[in-house]
């Protein structure tokens, strides 16, 4: 291990035997924290090429077992979203999917630092089991059409525990080890497509859109090197999405959606997300595949795919009918505009750490999180404001938590006297273009 962290230091390429030496020695324990740190450091210095990205992708993999979906009929697709704040999507986006005819087969994480992660949120539900056994969660993908659960403990163990020392260690943020990481989990989940939704901004892993766009090129590469169909689409994360942050929040802004009643940003990217994994899936061209979704939501039919899904999983589907069911948080505060003028930039990872210290996320691993705690949101960057409007709600179950928040919160919002030019959701999308139901003039970007 001596030898391996040296020649990365000295930024040398690591062979696919000094990787799977490194990854399999980890994962059973034999290579101790201190010398995974520093080689994850190394690795985060100076960069990994693509062959030994791919191999540490390949090593995770094959730390576990990989999920057998074959025995369900038609295509398996999948989404996952490198993470944000308020980004409660993949809530509705598997059920519009499956209400279209594709089948969903979502494996979803919880969050991580700022972040939100879908298995909180879907735990807001009463009785809503993310664990469900192997022969379940194939049973209720073949059934409902749609199924989200936690990763299982078989599925990529190595993720789980070089993850846990990143996190510690300040190596997250680097796009090799993040392709690594999604893309080892999701490779192992037996589907056939899969979208990427790469966050780009204040309130994601990647701050610019260059930064962002090598993510996505690096992880489009390395699944279509696994046969899988894939495309990123590069988002914005500089304003939260949507007007809900929080567990329970972003259940019902889902079921809003769900409903046709969802604000403009939050419909927009759940229809897009859902229309690339059907166009990916064969189901038509991609303005057919968009009318196709926004078909689904006005019919009812992917509403009643999420009620489905809930209700197969052990959720309480009175709730999903009557969202005034989700308890409430007991105490709120309103975070008041400080001046007149426009709301010229929101600094979204404070609003993501906000939400965590009223309880919505985990400042510790161990950490139960408040279903009921978050912020709903008022007024985004580029909405004008008088001193004393509301800007966010605040919730939270002590009083005792509001002041840190709202201090987080107040600090990150910048103000102008004139108008700042709002920028668009979708930034760009880069996809694999090999595809033979793909036809050219189908694969350009929708900006
Ligand atoms: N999400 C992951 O699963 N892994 C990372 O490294 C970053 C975000």
């Amino acid at each position: 291990m001596y030898d391996v962290i040296r020649k990365k230091r000295d930024g040398g390429e690591l062979s696919e035997n000094e990787i799977g030496f490194f990854v399999r020695g980890y994962t059973r324990g034999e290579i101790p924290d201190y010398q995974a740190s520093a080689l994850l450091m190394a690795a985060y210095l100076k960069g990994l090429s693509f062959a030994e990205t791919d191999a540490l992708t390949r090593e995770i993999i094959r730390s576990g077992t990989t999920l057998d979906l074959s025995g369900i009929e038609g295509i398996k697709a999948d989404k996952h979203s490198t993470g944000g704040v308020g980004d409660g999507v993949s809530l509705a986006v598997a059920p519009i999917v499956a209400a279209c005819g594709v089948k969903v087969a979502m494996m979803s994480g919880r969050g991580l630092g700022h972040t939100g992660g879908t298995l909180d949120k879907l735990e807001a539900i009463e009785g809503y089991d993310c664990y469900l056994s192997e022969k379940k969660f194939r049973e209720v993908i073949a059934s409902v059409g749609c199924s989200i659960i936690g990763q299982t403990d078989a599925l990529a163990p190595a993720d789980k525990k070089l993850y846990a020392l990143r996190d510690v260690t300040a190596t997250v943020d680097k796009k090799e080890l993040i392709a690594a990481s999604i893309l080892g989990k999701k490779l192992a989940e037996g589907i056939d497509c899969l979208v990427l939704d790469v966050k780009v901004g204040s309130g994601a892993f990647m701050k610019t859109e260059e930064e962002a766009r090598a993510l996505a090129s690096l992880m489009v590469r390395i699944a279509k090197e696994h046969g899988k169909k894939v495309t990123a689409l590069l988002t914005d994360m500089d304003v939260p999405l949507g007007n809900a942050a929080g567990n329970s929040l972003e259940v019902i802004e889902a079921v809003e959606c769900l409903q046709g009643r969802a604000p403009e940003d939050y419909t927009l990217l759940a229809t897009e997300l859902s229309a690339r994994m059907l166009f990916l899936s064969g189901k038509g061209a991609l303005d057919e595949c968009r009318l196709m979704c926004e078909k689904a939501v006005e019919s009812g039919a992917a509403f009643r795919k999420f009620r489905d899904m809930v209700a197969a999983h052990g959720g309480n589907t009175e709730w999903i009918d009557d969202v005034s069911l989700f308890p409430s948080a007991k105490y709120s505060r309103i975070v008041r505009a400080e001046r007149d003028g426009y709301i010229s930039r929101i600094d979204t990872e404070a609003y993501g750490t906000a939400g965590v210290l009223l309880g919505a996320g985990r400042r510790k691993k161990e950490d139960a999180v408040d279903p009921a705690a978050g912020i709903r949101i008022l007024k985004k960057t580029g909405d004008e404001v008088r001193a004393g409007d509301g800007i966010a709600v605040l919730f939270a179950s002590e009083e005792g938590l509001f002041d840190e928040a709202e201090k987080t919160l107040s600090a990150s919002l910048e103000y102008s006297d004139v108008q700042p030019e709002k920028r668009g959701l979708i930034l760009d999308v880069v996809e694999s273009v090999s595809y033979t139901h793909l036809r050219a003039h189908e694969t350009g970007a929708y900006l």
